[in-house]
């Protein structure tokens, strides 16, 4: 279970996030849903590390994530798909696979249940990662944050720029993934995540405005505050 009470993000100078609290527990999927700018992925790399963070609570499964710098956060359970993948182009598929089997403790394979995900992975293994389709990327850095075995998945916009049809296996991998692991999800795309997602946070300025089981919060006042 990640749990966050109270926590805030700087860059330099400018508070960016204030006083949030969230909780993703595994057997659900959470999502964080706000406009451009609301600092969502500033909640998501404040978790990861990446920037100036204070906070009552940072952690997860009881561990406490402040004190740890960001490659001991992945090596303690959270695997990240940052927003626009990140994928190492000039590396093929299996090199960048190997990248997040570092943060691994257990094994240096590449566990088979990841191939049966993304099929596609497995017969484009020796290709530079820059030649897949943005999809295609978007699954290889799903792949590379499940080969650390993590207690948390965290995914900020994995539909970004991707077609109806990859967001749809992307949508059935998450469900699949759910039971063994927590998920975060960061998304625009409302219809999509509000299918998947079993609890839900709105953000707004850089706060939580209202939180909450999709299957009961108040969907008008999302799409209002998310002017959709
Ligand atoms: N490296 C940075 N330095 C300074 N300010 C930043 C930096 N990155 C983001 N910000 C600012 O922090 C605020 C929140 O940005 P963030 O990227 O978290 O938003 P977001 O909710 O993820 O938006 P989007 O939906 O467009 O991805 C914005 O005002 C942004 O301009
Ligand atoms: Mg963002």
């Amino acid at each position: 279970m990640l749990t966050l009470q109270n926590l805030a993000a700087t860059y330099g100078e400018g508070r960016v996030v204030d006083h949030i609290r969230l909780q993703a527990n595994v057997g659900e999927v959470t999502c964080l849903v706000g406009r451009n700018g609301a600092g969502k992925s500033t909640t998501l790399k404040a978790i990861m590390g990446l920037i100036q963070t204070s906070a009552d609570t940072l952690s997860l499964d009881g561990q406490d994530l402040l004190s740890l710098p960001t490659y001991d956060r992945a090596r303690f359970g959270i695997g990240y798909v940052p927003q626009g993948r990140d994928i190492f182009q000039n590396m093929s598929v299996q090199d960048n696979l190997r990248i997040g089997l570092e943060a691994n403790r257990q094994t240096q394979h590449v566990p088979d249940y990841i191939f049966d995900l993304f099929p596609i992975l497995k017969d484009f293994l020796n290709r530079p990662g820059g030649d897949l389709s943005g999809g295609q990327q978007q699954q290889l850095a799903i792949a590379r944050a499940l080969v650390t075995d993590p207690k948390i998945l965290i995914l900020d916009e994995p539909t970004e720029g991707i077609q109806p049809s990859v967001i749809q296996e992307i949508g059935d991998v998450i469900t699949k993934l759910k039971d063994k692991m927590a998920i975060l999800i960061v998304e625009q795309y409302l219809e999509f995540v509000l299918k998947i997602a079993d609890q839900c946070y709105l953000l707004e300025k850089g706060q939580i405005l209202m939180s909450g089981p999709t299957a009961t919060i108040d969907q008008t006042q999302l799409k209002h505050t998310l002017a959709l």
